[in-house]
């Protein structure tokens, strides 16, 4: 049975953290799912780690609703949220229009918006009709041009805003907030005002719960990790490994084996070859 919004809601309350992992594709879904992460964000990440563009920006619904559809049917006890890309929410009906089309298309059970103040209408007016919306907040990598990528809240300004949009994103019914590189401190004081989850990635560990990037989480990323990002396996060296490991036993005949083939008797082989002589 597929976890619901209440069930996140519940587990949270329950002062157990929750660990969220993005996911982007069928088979790393079905690993998920074994693994017991039963909370997954098809992230607008996606558009980097999946397609190479440099930011979400390029990101589109077809995009989402194609690798967040491969989630869902891979990860079938999962909570799943997908983002809504970069200005699809500029208004709330444009809000409804662009999440109608997620939900609808990929069966995802929620849909996750950037920004405070100026998208408060638009969570309002997705969670009046029905749609669960995850706020996120801090770094918001659709801003990215405008913001930089840096951690947000700093001054007391800053973190004013920050408290500001929390509370009016949780008022207008959003059920869980992300919180991304945001001070550990503002982020652990936001989640005590604050009546739902936040969920943190760079916000340090007073949060309800963290995410962390597929790629970053386990090892495929070349680069060196982000500070924020916690590194649990090294499955792009693995797989490097094993695509090195393969390429040299093709070259130098050790693969494939009798027993990755099928084998009938040479007579057939024979009978065959004079058949088609015969033409
Ligand atoms: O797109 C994404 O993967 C995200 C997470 C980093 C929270 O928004």
């Amino acid at each position: 049975m597929r976890l619901t919004i209440a069930d996140f809601v519940k587990t949270a309350r329950s002062g157990e953290h929750l660990p969220l992992v993005t996911c982007y594709d069928h088979s790393s879904a079905l690993i998920a799912e074994r693994a017991g992460l039963h909370w997954i964000l098809v992230g607008d990440s996606l558009g980097q780690v999946m397609l190479g563009h440099p930011d979400t920006i390029p990101v589109t619904i077809d995009d989402m609703v194609s690798h967040a559809a491969s989630v869902v049917r891979g990860a079938p006890s999962a909570l799943v949220i997908a983002d809504l890309p970069f200005l699809t929410y500029a208004s709330p009906e444009q809000a409804v229009a662009s999440a109608r089309r997620v939900m609808q298309e990929s069966a995802v059970q929620a849909v996750k918006l950037e920004g405070g103040a100026p998208i408060i209408d638009a969570v309002r007016h997705l969670v009046e009709l029905g749609v669960p919306v995850m706020g996120h907040l801090g770094f918001t990598p659709q801003s990215a041009n405008q913001i930089g990528v840096r951690v947000q809240g700093r001054s007391v300004e800053a973190a004013a805003q920050l408290i500001r949009d929390a509370e009016a994103l949780a008022k207008a019914g959003a059920f869980a907030i992300v919180l991304e590189l945001v001070p550990a401190e503002l982020a652990a004081a936001i989640t005590d005002r604050v009546s739902v989850p936040t969920i943190g990635i760079g916000a340090g560990a007073g949060c309800s719960g963290q995410v962390q990037v597929w790629h970053d989480l386990l090892g495929f990323s070349q680069e060196p990790p982000f500070r924020h990002a916690g590194r649990f396996a090294e499955a792009g060296r693995a797989i490097e490994q094993g695509l090195t490991a393969y390429a040299a036993a093709v070259r130098d005949g050790s693969f494939p084996t009798a027993a990755n083939a099928v084998s009938i008797d040479v007579e057939t082989v024979a009978a065959a070859i004079a058949l088609a002589e015969r033409g």
